[in-house]
């Protein structure tokens, strides 16, 4: 089933050597498991990359998809059809933020991509604040502000980012102050922050760290643009994570599981002082599959789950269950320390025992790693026995 050796393929494998490529042969995907070749279910604890949030086999989204794949399958970024105007507007109030514009992308590197550019045209500034422990996607622009490994070595705008403190080294923004005051507050166009930091370790920075940054934004004239790339929809308990923040940002960068992974999609809201300022100056942003009618429609499809009662209640049963378990976990001898909210956790293990990815598919568990932290994400529609088993299985591969 997981096989590191002697292998070619015409593709590539991301982020790997490709000589060593962990992989796994998979078949299908249905609920809550990737099925592969040799019949085996490996539960989908991470939620594929975080967007498979809804499952795989989520009526609402697929529905959508079909009917609009027989109604208009592409259109052109001018054109303007129904579900363009309503999906926008239901988005916009999922968001909590009903002034302001949204733009489309078709991935979340994109949506940092056009949140950079936009923050430099609309205040004429050209740095930006972001932290170290921080992935924005893989795009030149996107990598520039991206703090961990994968923005090394690649030549980006990387001297137009100025990094700030983790939110545990510097709590009362003493030294992020310092910071500004060095670099002036007349060249820095934003912060790009993600709210909670998911793949760099579930880092849940106190509301009194957040609120610093938003009086020092207002303070200094700086944008705050939130990567909500993993963590929207959801995912941690809100609709937003900013939500728990009560943070008022001016752009905030979706994707991932705004259409729940079936179709990739991005997008981007923007304040209405932005929105304002496009009235009279041309948004040089765009793309050919802007406003993607499938990407609609499978939005469309997960706008309509949280409408859905049955469907909210369940998923606050299993972040209660999920919460219990974690609570289970931080009380084995091998793990060091748990952080935890919504239906998101790390877990951090004893560096020893030297647990990777192919050990969790041999116990039937989909997981991610980062470095000794490993984290888990898993759908929203999982059967609470389903979410015991897989704990149960966890729980063997942590003793
Ligand atoms: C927080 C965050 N921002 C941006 C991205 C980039 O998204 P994409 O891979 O769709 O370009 C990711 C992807 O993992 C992410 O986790």
């Amino acid at each position: 089933m997981v096989n590191n050796t002697d292998f070619e393929f015409d593709f590539y494998f991301t982020w790997t050597k490709q000589r060593t490529a962990n992989h796994f042969n998979i078949v299908k995907s249905e609920g809550t498991e990737l099925i592969t070749s040799d019949g085996s279910k490996i539960f989908d604890f991470i939620s594929t990359n975080f967007q498979a949030s809804f499952g795989h086999s989520n009526k609402l989204i697929t529905e959508n998809i079909l009917n609009q794949i027989k109604q208009m399958s592409v259109a052109p970024p001018k054109g303007v059809f129904p579900l363009k105007i309503e999906v926008t507007k239901l988005l916009k109030k999922f968001l909590k933020l009903e002034k302001g514009k949204i733009f489309y992308t078709t991935s979340g590197a994109e949506a940092i991509e056009n949140a950079l550019k936009i923050a430099r045209q609309t205040t004429g500034k050209k740095l930006v604040l972001a932290r170290k422990k921080s992935y924005h996607g893989a795009t030149l622009g996107a990598l520039s502000v991206t703090g961990d490994w994968r923005g090394e070595n690649h030549h980006s705008v990387s001297d137009w980012t100025i990094r700030v403190p983790e939110p545990e080294d510097d709590p009362s923004l003493e030294e992020t102050k310092k910071i500004i005051n060095k670099v002036g507050k007349e060249n820095i166009a934003g912060f790009v922050l993600e709210i909670i930091s998911a793949m760099n370790g579930v880092i849940i920075p106190q509301k009194s760290w957040w609120d610093g940054i938003q009086q020092l934004a207002k303070e200094n004239n700086i944008l705050i643009i939130l990567d909500e790339v993993s963590t929207g929809f959801g995912r941690t308990g809100e609709n937003f994570a900013f939500h728990h923040y009560g943070l008022q940002p001016d752009m905030v960068c979706m994707s991932k599981a705004i259409t729940g992974g079936y179709i990739p999609f991005g997008a981007i809201w923007t304040s209405e002082i932005i929105s304002n300022y496009y009235e009279e100056n041309t948004l040089s942003c765009g793309l050919t599959s802007y406003a993607h009618p499938l990407g609609l429609a499978a939005m469309k499809g997960v706008l309509e789950n949280f409408n859905n009662s049955e469907f909210c209640e369940n998923k606050k049963i299993l972040e209660a269950q999920f919460k219990n378990n974690m609570d289970e976990i931080k009380c084995l001898p091998n793990v060091k320390n748990i952080r935890q909210v919504g239906l998101l956790s790390a877990i951090q293990i004893k560096p020893e025992l030297k647990l990777n990815w192919e050990d969790g598919i041999k116990v039937g568990l989909h997981l991610a790693f980062k470095e000794d932290i490993i984290i888990l994400a898993p759908p929203f529609v999982t059967e609470k026995e389903k979410l015991k088993n897989a704990f149960d299985s966890l729980k063997k591969l942590l003793t």
